[in-house]
């Protein structure tokens, strides 16, 4: 009898340990995608969080790809699975996620941490942070298109400046095309996103609205958006012919050409112009980049009527409403945005602080100093409508941009059918 309730006391102990134990090391599951480089970063960040809180953290591998990246998350939150419980977010579809339930709302966690907001851009805050008033995400970089550019080409075939026009770029592509390929057959003028994902939304937005065209036609009511313009037509037939008229853009650009393929071609030396991210800056200036010192960055060009526009793009930080580790998640979104860590992002990612007070750092405005006029760029970029149903408006863009680059249909007719796609959507999910 009494070994009896021996055992039943050591039980009950060895539960109460093991409960105990389970609380204590409860692990953070954050999801973290890009670039082999940036994900190699955030293993050390993760790292150095885990040393500093004593927590464990479990670290899940997304794609590259924002699209794929948003469809892997989307099916554990549907599930209403506890892990992941934090996760960065594109900004394109933070609203989606918000609007779908998903994030925790985080205005009591920064008013018992006594989190400062000032510190963070006040325009990205209030577009894509926020959710019918409530905090629900935090920046954590900012992107905007750029033009990266040969400085040595241009200086060897007497171009004094990188090209303001999208005419400009033609004339000066088709010249040192002609003759780089004299010595590399494979060399092309101008590289840029053209597969059918969200960054040919991007760049299609780029060109569009460098004309005076563009998606949103009143900035006042972003669900009405206006697809089929006479602008969005001339960057329509412009982006077809770079590819099949000049024949400076390579033919898989519609096929194959997404952030990364881009971004390595230029960088083996087969590209004088690329329209990329910042995060390409920190990789082409490394020591095996084939044209470390020969780049230089640039505003995107523009049409003669119309000025450089630059999409806003950027990742920002959420924690899952599933989640059973809020609390920690909180901490380590808190760690991830410090001044300490966003410097360390900005310095070996080449990543722009969603930070303001960083933009002041000494050692970066050193090591960096092309950051203050880019930090212009992200000021004045072209937003995409923060709308919860904005991703089936951007899957009409591309599919419809993409088939006219492919040639399978007409600018015009891409641009009216696509119109009364994005039509049904709007009228479809539209605020009541
Ligand atoms: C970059 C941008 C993001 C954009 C994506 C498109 O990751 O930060 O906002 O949607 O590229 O590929």
């Amino acid at each position: 009898m009494k070994r009896k309730k021996f055992i039943i006391i050591a039980l009950c102990l060895l539960f109460f340990i093991c409960g105990c134990t389970k609380k204590k090391d409860k692990i953070l599951t954050f999801t973290v995608g890009g670039a082999p480089s940036e994900v190699a970063l955030w293993e050390s960040l993760v790292k150095e969080f885990e040393m500093q809180s004593g927590l464990k953290v479990n670290s899940l591998r997304q794609p590259t790809d924002t699209d794929q990246r948003r469809q892997g998350l989307v099916i554990s939150l549907k599930a209403k699975k506890a892990d992941p419980d934090v996760f960065l977010m594109d900004v394109a579809w933070v609203a989606q996620f918000a609007a779908s339930g998903w994030l925790e709302e985080l205005d009591d966690y920064t008013q018992k941490n006594k989190t400062n907001l000032d510190v963070f851009f006040a325009k990205v805050l209030n577009l894509a942070d926020k959710y019918k008033g409530k905090l629900i995400a935090f920046p954590v970089y900012i992107d905007g298109g750029l033009l990266y550019y040969r400085k040595d080409l241009l200086e060897k075939y007497g171009y004094p400046n990188p090209p303001f026009t999208w005419p400009e770029l033609v004339k000066y592509s088709l010249k040192i095309q002609k003759e780089e390929r004299k010595k590399n057959p494979q060399f092309y003028g101008f590289v840029w996103q053209g597969a059918q994902y969200e960054g040919l939304t991007c760049t299609f937005l780029e060109f569009a609205a460098s004309g005076g065209g563009g998606i949103l036609s009143d900035n006042a009511d972003i669900e009405k958006i206006i697809f089929n313009s006479s602008q969005n037509r001339k960057a329509l037939h412009y982006m077809h012919d770079l590819i099949h008229r000049y024949k400076i853009s390579p033919p898989n650009t519609f096929t194959e050409m997404k952030e990364e393929e881009v971004r390595m071609f230029f960088q083996q030396g087969n590209a004088l112009f690329e329209r990329n991210w910042p995060y390409a800056w920190a990789l082409h200036q490394s020591p095996n980049s084939q044209v470390k010192d020969k780049v230089a960055i640039a505003p995107l060009p523009h049409f003669s009527e119309g000025e450089s526009v630059s999409t806003l793009g950027g990742w920002h930080i959420g924690i899952s409403k599933y989640s059973d580790a809020k609390e920690e998640s909180f901490k380590f979104l808190s760690f991830v945005t410090s001044y300490v860590n966003q410097k360390k992002l900005a310095l070996q990612l080449g990543w722009n602080p969603a930070r303001t007070d960083v933009y002041q750092d000494k050692e970066l405005i050193e090591k960096m100093p092309h950051l203050a006029s880019l930090r212009e760029v992200f000021e004045n970029a072209y937003a995409r409508p923060p709308l919860p149903y904005y991703t089936l408006i951007s899957e009409v863009v591309q599919r419809r941009v993409n088939s006219v680059l492919s040639g399978r249909i007409s600018p015009s007719e891409a641009l009216s059918r696509g119109q009364i796609e994005i039509q049904a959507i709007i009228n479809r999910y539209k605020k009541k």
